[in-house]
């Protein structure tokens, strides 16, 4: 008898099963994926308790983001304000308002306005405040224009593939530190004298030479000739070191 079915199609029921096997969770992945949070979650602005609004408080007022979250420099979570802080002003400010109940209320029980969260990343993140603000990192890169906001709503994705596309290539999103809560800073005409360095692959010397070179070569000698009237003067220059992780266990510890 012919053979119709050489031998090896027996193989090819494992070969299906097998495909979908592998392709199955791919593909679930991508979909999970795909419809993760970056897709989904910005634009998020739940209606607050208080009809609070930055566009007049830190943009019409000028109120810098720090007299109100005043801890975003030094810890992990960016506090936000007491009944205090608001009070300091609004015993003498609109102290009418109904707008401004329920803070009276707060201030004469002690008990804090109920914010609802806008920003939240799942308890397995971890993010800190303090390292971004102190490499540079500037508020309105990660919130938007929260001094154009009647209500806060989220700006950006906050998905893992958003932190590490930054991680991977931090340069062009830092500022000068005092820039940090400027919201109207464009960074027109500024080179951040930066080196990046990244932990979680192993130093290529090579390759971190040659980075070196280049700075040393481009960016800050030609802003110290700037400058200085041509005289070298390196030592004058402020050089951050970023070290962002991408390695997991840096954002999932
Ligand atoms: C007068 C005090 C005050 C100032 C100044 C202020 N904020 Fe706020 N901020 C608040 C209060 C109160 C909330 C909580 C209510 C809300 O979300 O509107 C808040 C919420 C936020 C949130 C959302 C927090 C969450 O739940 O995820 C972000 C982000 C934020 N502020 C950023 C900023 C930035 C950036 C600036 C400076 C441009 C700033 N704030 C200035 C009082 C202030
Ligand atoms: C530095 C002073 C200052 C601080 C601090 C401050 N406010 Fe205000 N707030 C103002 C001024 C000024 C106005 C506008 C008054 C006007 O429109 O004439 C205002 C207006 C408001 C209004 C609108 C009132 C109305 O009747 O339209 C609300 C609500 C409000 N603030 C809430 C808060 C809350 C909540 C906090 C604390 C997180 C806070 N403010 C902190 C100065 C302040
Ligand atoms: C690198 C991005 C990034 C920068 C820069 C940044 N934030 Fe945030 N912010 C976040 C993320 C992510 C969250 C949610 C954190 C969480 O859920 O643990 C958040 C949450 C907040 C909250 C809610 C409270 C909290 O800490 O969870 C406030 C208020 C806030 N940010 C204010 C600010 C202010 C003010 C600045 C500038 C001084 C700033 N942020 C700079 C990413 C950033
Ligand atoms: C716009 C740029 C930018 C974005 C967006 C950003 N980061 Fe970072 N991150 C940095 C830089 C720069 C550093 C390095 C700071 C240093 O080495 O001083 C850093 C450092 C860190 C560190 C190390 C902190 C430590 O204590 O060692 C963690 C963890 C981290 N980021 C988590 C996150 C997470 C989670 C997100 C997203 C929700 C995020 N970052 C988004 C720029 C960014
Ligand atoms: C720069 C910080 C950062 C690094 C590095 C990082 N992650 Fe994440 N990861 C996050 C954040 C933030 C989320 C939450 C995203 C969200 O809520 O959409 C997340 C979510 C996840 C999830 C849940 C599914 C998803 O996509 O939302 C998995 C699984 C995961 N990470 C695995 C990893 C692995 C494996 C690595 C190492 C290759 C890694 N992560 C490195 C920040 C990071």
């Amino acid at each position: 008898m012919a053979v119709i079915f050489p031998r090896w199609t027996n193989w090819i029921p494992l070969v299906v099963v097998g495909g979908l096997a592998l392709a199955v969770p791919s593909i679930t992945f991508a979909v999970l994926y795909w419809f993760s949070p970056e897709y989904t979650d910005v634009g998020y602005a739940p209606k607050q308790p208080v009809p609070f609004s930055h566009k007049l408080h830190a943009g019409e007022l000028g109120l810098d983001c720090r007299y109100c979250h005043y801890t975003v420099e030094k810890a992990g979570h960016a506090a936000v304000p007491s009944t205090e802080t608001c009070m300091g002003c609004h015993t003498a400010i609109r102290n009418k308002s109904e707008k401004l109940t329920l803070v009276r209320e707060s201030y004469n029980t002690g008990k804090p306005v109920e914010w609802i969260r806008v920003h939240m990343l799942p308890d397995y993140a971890y993010f800190n405040h303090s390292v971004h603000v102190a490499a540079g990192v500037g508020c309105a890169t990660c919130h938007g224009r929260i001094d154009k906001m009647t209500v806060v709503r989220q700006a950006k994705p906050l998905s893992m593939s958003w932190c590490l596309d930054c991680h991977r290539a931090p340069n062009k999103h830092l500022r000068p530190r005092e820039q940090v809560t400027n919201m109207a800073w464009t960074g027109k005409g500024y080179t951040p004298s930066v080196k990046e360095t990244h932990r979680s692959k192993r130093v290529d010397i090579q390759r971190l030479r040659k980075a070196l070179l280049n700075e040393t070569a481009k960016t800050p000698v030609r802003m110290a000739q700037k400058s200085h009237g041509g005289k070298m003067a390196k030592e004058k220059i402020e050089r951050i070191v970023v070290n962002p992780p991408e390695h997991c266990s840096g954002c999932h510890r």
